[in-house]
């Protein structure tokens, strides 16, 4: 058997290339055990130390320290590289590829058919006027002078909230036209796009929420002729000039005389129908004038309230609302 120094050197050499090649963490900590555990090759060298000479012991004993050092030494090494490794990519990167471009989306149809509509209004110098979806009664009911009877704030037909106050979830934009006019004098030229809330169930032409456009025009001498021609601009500019416009008289408690508009053009045709109905209009009524503290002596106008989803259905040829909330990206990625 070799002394005792003699096989330090090949051990060292062995442990040395052993941590170097170690594959992976696992093997290297095993390959440390296998050297440098409490029963490893290392180890048990130095506990053979003992049987040397007192004149060799100190020589042997430096020349292990020594040796120690080195293979904690490759050790630490060997780790720091397979660490890295561990957490850099396989492959290596190409900085010259061109970047991944995250696909970016548009605009919802109705929103761009309302800001479309937004800005016909505005050339002809409306203005846009925001409310709450929240409402209370008194906005969306009372102030709009309501016959005693009126059906649309049952509790069949309304969201409550259970608040104190008995909030609600406006079944319309005509809310906005109270809250305006109470908090500026005349004259007023706005319009009020926004969602609106009511407890229909989801057909075809229904959803229990739904957006509509509130228009309000107030000043003197204001007649059903600026209204005329108002809607007729707006949809002109909106949808062509093959567009027809009809008013058909109607009851809305907060417009006399009030009406309905129909409209119409080659793309209500080729839904099969001569003409759509799409809107609510009217006189503003002197009761609500008063309610708001105008003088109905002084002042006059002009308000109306169509539906979002109708005008958007007729500009793309849609025939069911609901595929405006479904969110089907199949459907929304045409627009
Ligand atoms: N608020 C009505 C509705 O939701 C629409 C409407 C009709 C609005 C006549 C008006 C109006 O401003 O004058 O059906």
């Amino acid at each position: 058997m070799p002394g005792l120094l003699d096989q330090i050197e090949p051990l060292k050499q062995a442990a040395v290339a052993e941590l170097a090649n170690a594959r992976d963490l696992a093997a290297l900590e095993h390959a440390k055990g296998s050297y440098l555990g409490p029963h490893g090759k290392f180890t048990v060298l130095m506990k053979q130390l003992a049987a040397l000479s007192k004149e060799e012991r100190p020589a042997a004993g430096k020349l292990i320290n020594q040796v120690k050092a080195e293979l904690e030494a490759a050790l630490v090494t060997r780790r720091a590289e397979l660490e890295l490794r561990s957490v850099a990519p396989e492959a290596p990167t190409d900085f010259t590829l061109p970047g991944r471009r995250r696909a970016i989306g548009h605009l919802h149809p109705l929103t761009q058919v309302t800001e479309d509509i937004v800005r016909s209004f505005r050339k002809i110098g409306f203005v846009v006027a925001d409310g709450p979806e929240i409402e209370d009664d008194c906005h969306c009911f009372d102030a709009l002078n309501p016959p005693a009877e009126h059906a649309a704030r049952d509790t069949k037909d309304t969201f409550y909230l259970k608040t104190a106050n008995r909030s609600l979830l406006r079944t319309h934009t005509s809310s906005v036209q109270i809250r305006v006019m109470k908090s500026q004098p005349p004259p007023i030229r706005l319009i009020a796009p926004g969602r609106v809330y009511r407890r229909d169930n989801a057909d075809a032409t229904h959803n229990p929420t739904f957006q509509q456009i509130e228009g309000l025009y107030v000043d003197k001498n204001v007649t059903v002729g600026d209204l005329k021609g108002t809607v007729e601009f707006i949809f002109r500019d909106l949808l062509g000039d093959e567009v027809k416009v009809r008013f058909r008289p109607h009851y809305f408690s907060y417009t006399e005389p009030s009406f309905e508009i129909d409209f119409s053009n080659p793309m209500v045709r080729k839904m099969g129908k001569e003409w759509l109905e799409i809107a609510g209009c009217g006189m503003v009524h002197p009761q609500v004038f008063e309610n708001v503290g105008y003088d109905p002596d002084v002042w006059t106008g002009w308000a109306f309230g169509f539906g979002i989803e109708r005008i958007a259905m007729i500009r793309y040829g849609i025939n069911d609302i609901r595929l405006f909330y479904e969110n089907d990206v199949r459907f929304l990625k045409q627009f």
